[in-house]
């Protein structure tokens, strides 16, 4: 095994670890990797492609690499009402990328999530955990310049 991956040794080789070990995995890397998929199905006796099958499983799970500023979309209930698929959509054609995907310069990503804990600023997005509410399209533009210039 890689040195990069030698944190699975905490765990043992018994597959009903396997969850755990991805979610270390996804813990330390951000997201779980081909190459991480090789490494965790080597050091557990499976093939890869049994790897993969649990991970589509489970949608805590992210298989692209996030960008470096993500972006955090809230559609719960609150948001939904102050019209949160609009500012999904000024969010996709600004970045021109959807829910759950990365840029390619690896910059911004979208996750869409439910209630971010500040309803009363719906609707609202987060960029690497920093809110940002009561957003319009001049306001959405506005934030994403600012983490364009980083
Ligand atoms: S519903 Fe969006 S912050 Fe609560």
């Amino acid at each position: 095994m890689s040195e990069e991956f030698s944190f699975l040794k905490e765990l043992g080789t018994d597959r009903s670890s396997l969850i755990k070990g991805l979610q270390l995995v996804q813990q330390k890397e951000g997201y779980v990797s081909d190459e991480a998929i090789e490494a965790v199905a080597a050091y557990f006796g499976m093939a890869p492609a049994e790897v993969e099958g649990v991970l589509t499983f489970y949608a805590q799970f992210k298989r692209i690499k996030p960008g470096r500023f993500q972006i955090s979309v809230c559609d719960g209930t609150a948001c939904h009402i102050k019209g949160s698929p609009q500012i999904q959509q000024w969010l996709e054609a600004e970045l021109g990328i959807k829910d759950g995907e990365t840029d390619a310069e690896g910059r911004f990503s979208i996750q869409v999530v439910a209630c971010l804990g500040c309803c009363s600023l719906a609707p609202v997005m987060s960029v690497n955990g920093k809110v940002y509410g009561n957003l319009d399209r001049k306001k959405l533009v506005r934030v994403l310049n600012e983490y364009r210039k980083m």
